[in-house]
């Protein structure tokens, strides 16, 4: 396994180019099962994760070509009614296949997906609006399993305890576009991923209105033909890499970046105290500004909230940022496991209850070895490492690989010190006596919100 070791506390500066958003193209991948013809999409990027959803449409029976972020997937030979436990426990988003499964083929058995580092993700949504739709399902050994005699349009929700599902409205959707009659979905989620798809199935010869609302109104169709498609690009990425410019002291152009679905995470940057000039309609300069940044207080929330898939890299820019910062999560209650890794760079947080955290924001914060827990933790985990002083170990990158496209090369392409190195067990050991950065009040080692702890205890003096 691969680490990135990371030298810090140097601007980035240049110009980086966003690519096409992941979230976006991993439905796109199942939904083109939807047809009998061959669909091109076009921008799709080179992830592990879109590899994996290559992998699981191949083994649903359709050809796959893919070469230059150009995927050809000619879906004439799905036959294939089951998602194995082996595909699934490598992504989640492999639920997907669901919908076109049920809809194509009147059946499917497929593998439930389980936890997840960012918490509890369950899929009841998406069965509420599959039995809606008139699909008997049953479980049995950690598989649903669904059969319909003909799918059937109604109205439905899709409303969860907590709020709307990106996933369940695109599963559902995928179903209710070969539906007989006319389906509903009220409290759908209004992501831009969800707009894509619908626009897509669009395009495909679906009649879905009421795009972007949080009412989809269907037409089921009696078949969809094949389609040509740009993928949008990625949100998630352009935030990730402005938040990486600001963290930095750099300054930046972004190119790509998709101006229609940023303002949440824009707005909560110029707060802070960025200064971002659109230079066309797609180019956004990135500017840290001059004058003091202000602490923040978000809130996460569905779009177009701000988006829980940025928290973990704002959680790094605001623990560099001198004042108290707080964020509740509303999406992932348990999405704080960057934290521990931030406090070993020399943050200083706390949670004083579940869903919230406190950043008592520093100046400054210190090279040390660190772990990646999941794609976006890994994200934060990068940027701080950037920013801070002296040389980081950024280990388990390859969760950061299922997300960023060459993410080392664009950052490197910036100015970064960046190098993949093979992680290594060793302990080098104290080659040199430590140079004390920062003499530490032991009451600001705190542990997770428990009580403070006293080195000169712990060691016992
Ligand atoms: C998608 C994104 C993920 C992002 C998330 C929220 C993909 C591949 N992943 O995940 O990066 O963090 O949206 O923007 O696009 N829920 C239920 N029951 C369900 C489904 C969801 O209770 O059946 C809950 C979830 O636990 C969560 C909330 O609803 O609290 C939102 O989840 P959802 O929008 O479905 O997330 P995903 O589609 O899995």
């Amino acid at each position: 396994m691969d680490m990135f070791e990371i030298e810090g506390a140097r601007p980035l500066r240049g110009t980086v180019r966003v690519g096409g958003s992941k979230n976006a193209c991993l439905p796109l991948i199942t939904a083109a099962l939807l047809s009998e013809e061959p669909t091109v999409l076009r921008g799709v990027p080179n992830l592990r994760d879109i590899r994996e959803m290559i992998g699981l449409v191949r083994h649903l029976g359709a050809r796959v070509e893919y070469a230059n972020g150009r995927l050809e997937i000619d879906p004439s030979g799905f036959q294939a009614d089951s998602v194995p436990y082996e595909i699934m426990r490598k992504m989640r988003a492999s639920f997907y296949a669901m919908g076109p499964m049920i809809a194509r083929l009147g059946r499917a058995k497929v593998s439930l997906p389980g936890g997840c580092a960012i918490g509890d993700r369950p899929v009841d949504l998406h069965l509420r609006g599959f039995h809606a739709l008139g699909v008997r399902m049953g479980r049995s050994a950690g598989y649903v399993l669904a059969r319909h005699e003909g799918l059937t349009g109604t109205r439905l929700s899709l409303l969860g305890t907590n709020g709307t599902s990106v996933g369940a409205t695109c599963n559902v959707l995928m179903a209710a576009v070969l539906a007989r009659g006319t389906t509903v979905i009220d409290d759908a989620a209004r992501e831009p991923e969800v707009i894509e798809l619908c626009n897509f199935l669009n395009s495909m010869g679906a009649r879905i209105e009421g795009v972007g609302t949080s009412r989809l109104r269907i037409d089921g169709a009696e078949r969809l033909h094949g389609t040509d498609w740009e993928v949008c690009s990625d949100r998630i990425e352009a935030a990730t890499l402005a938040i990486t410019v600001l963290i930095t002291h750099g300054s930046a152009v972004l190119e790509n970046v998709p101006r229609e679905h940023m303002e949440s995470a824009l707005f909560a940057l110029e707060q802070w105290g960025a200064e971002l000039k659109w230079k066309g309609p797609r180019a956004l300069s990135v500017h840290r500004g001059r004058g003091t940044k202000r602490p923040l207080q978000i809130v996460t929330e569905p779009y177009p909230g701000f988006p829980t898939d940025a928290q973990p890299q704002l959680t790094a820019l605001l623990a560099l940022t001198p004042g108290y910062s707080a964020i509740r999560e509303t999406i992932y209650a348990e999405r704080f496991m960057h934290v521990p890794e931030l406090k070993r760079l020399g943050a200083r947080i706390t949670s004083p209850e579940r869903g919230r955290i406190e950043i008592a924001g520093t100046g400054a914060l210190e090279g040390a070895a660190v772990m990646a827990s999941d794609l976006r933790a890994g994200a934060a985990l990068i940027l701080a490492a950037l920013a801070a002083h002296g040389t980081s170990q950024v280990r388990r990158i390859y969760h950061v690989e299922r997300g960023y496209e060459r993410l080392e090369e664009k950052l490197r392409a910036l100015g970064a010190r960046i190098r993949r190195v093979p992680e290594s067990e060793e302990d080098p050991g104290m080659t040199e006596p430590p140079a004390i950065v920062e003499e530490v009040d032991s009451s600001a080692i705190v542990v997770d919100g428990g009580p403070p702890v006293t080195p000169a205890r712990t060691m016992g003096s």
